[in-house]
């Protein structure tokens, strides 16, 4: 264990969940990650329990005495034991389908504290929402009041509703992560908006209950968030002069991280008071409580995804690879969306020849990289963290390429909890069904299982 007073600072954890020992290794709270990797082999997921409480924290610190909720977006990051820590401090979940709040539920949520977003709700999730009794639905479209409405006739159980607002508010973002602009798939058109309230309010199984919205991911500024409130308050206060008055405001989630080094995330301690303020100044039902939604900002820079460098190769035009063992499967946002993740040898290499390297993984997809043009002194076998790595990492995760999805780990002080158990690609065929066409296989099934068993995890070091 490293003496965290001798740490070197880093920029991209808040406050001391990643740090670099004197030396220059990278650790987890008290876990030098080197010891993860090596105990439970990469990619690996680590994410840090302090890390993911003291941003909960900074939400409802912000908040303070306000009357508000937290609801944290799910969809960010959802394993199960990322959920209870969660739920344990109290805040409640944004889910966007019935397997979501299954999932939030299982882990101790409180049904009463979940919000349940998403244009394309089935009547499934919606009877499973309404039995479950949660807080309230988003809703996205005039047709889907239709079908809440008839699920809860069917059901005899009231729903609770808000409706989510489309306020055509640009938040400058990445055009994939953007949903607040009219052109989107996301929340009622403006026009739509107090119709639907006004048929809501006539329907004997809904209650009313707030206002939502959601104007995209990756937010640096507090701007289009005022922006958003103005659009609201003015529903609010226009329903509240026609008899409907809202009991909540909930303004959604994307407050920014820092990705690289040089970026500055939207804190909550920065974003919360602007937002209570404005709320405070042109809503006109006092005491409105105020829910926001947030996902990358709770988790993102609380986790690093582990790599180690597979084989170093040289293109044509002087191109050179590092070949890692993650890939787009584990972490694909760079794959769809361009991101950059911020990658660094876990522990230094002074020895190794510095070069650009484009960081890429083995799947066979030309889109499969996880980071180009990098500065990097490694060789193959070294450990590599990519940083910022919690949200949008794990949760879009899949088994492409018959790939097994990746261990993840929780560390807390010097305590180290497996979040699921490994998974090998043994797990992928297992479920599936076999239509018994080929009388003399190759080799028998059983044969072929035992020899892939008896090469996992070789190592020729
Ligand atoms: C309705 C809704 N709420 C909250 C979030 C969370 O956003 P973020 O992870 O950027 O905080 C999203 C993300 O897409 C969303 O669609």
């Amino acid at each position: 264990m490293a003496d965290r007073n001798l740490t070197r600072p880093d920029e991209l954890s808040q406050g001391l969940s990643f740090y670099r020992s004197p030396e220059g290794e990278l650790f987890c709270e008290d876990i030098p990650l080197r010891d993860l990797a090596r105990r439970f082999g990469t990619p690996l997921y680590v994410y840090s329990r302090a890390g993911i409480a003291e941003r909960l924290e900074a939400y409802e610190k912000a908040f303070g005495e306000e009357p508000h909720q937290v609801c944290y977006a799910v969809k960010a990051a959802s394993t199960r034991g990322i959920l209870e820590l969660v739920a344990r401090q109290g805040a409640g979940f944004d889910c966007v389908s019935g397997g979501e709040i299954l999932r939030a539920l299982e882990a101790g949520g409180d049904p009463k504290k979940v919000v349940f977003s998403g244009v394309g709700k089935s009547v499934a999730d919606i009877a499973f929402a309404l039995r479950a009794g949660i807080k309230c639905f988003n809703i996205e479209s005039p047709a889907e009041l239709d079908r809440i409405h008839a699920v809860t006739e069917r059901l005899g159980i009231e729903a609770h509703v808000s409706v989510r607002v489309n306020p055509n508010i640009d938040a400058h973002v990445d055009a994939h992560v953007a949903t607040g602009l009219g052109d989107s798939k996301f929340g009622v058109k403006l026009t739509e908006v107090i119709p639907l309230y006004e048929k809501a309010a006539k329907l004997p199984m809904i209650r009313i209950e707030g206002i939502s919205c959601h104007i995209g991911s990756q937010v640096e500024s507090a701007e289009p968030y005022l922006r958003m409130v103005t659009v609201l308050a003015g529903f609010v206060n226009e329903l509240a002069r026609r008899g409907i008055v809202l009991h909540h405001i909930d303004l959604g989630g994307g407050a920014g991280v820092a990705y690289h080094p040089d970026e500055k995330p939207l804190e909550p301690s920065e974003l919360i008071p602007a937002l209570i303020k404005a709320v405070r100044r042109e809503v006109s039902v006092p005491d409105i409580e105020i829910f926001v939604e947030p996902g990358r900002s709770v988790i993102a820079q609380a986790a690093v995804l582990l790599t180690t460098v597979q084989y170093l190769k040289s293109g044509l035009f002087e191109r050179q690879f590092a070949i890692v063992d993650a890939s787009m499967t584990e972490l694909v946002r760079p794959a769809i969306y361009g991101s950059y993740h911020l990658i660094e040898p876990v522990v230094p290499h002074p020895k190794a020849q510095r070069q650009i390297l484009n960081i890429v993984g083995p799947v066979c997809e030309s889109t499969d990289f996880l980071g180009n043009d990098r500065n990097l002194a490694i060789e193959a076998g070294d450990l590599l963290a990519i940083r910022t790595a919690g949200a949008y990492g794990m949760a879009m995760a899949s088994t492409y390429n018959s790939r097994p999805l990746p261990m993840e780990v929780l560390v807390d002080g010097s305590r180290v909890i497996p979040l699921r158990r490994p998974q090998t690609a043994l797990d992928l065929t297992r479920d599936e069904e076999t239509l018994g066409l080929v009388k003399n296989p190759g080799m028998s099934e059983e044969a072929v299982r035992s020899l892939f068993a008896q090469s996992l995890g070789m190592s020729i070091e």
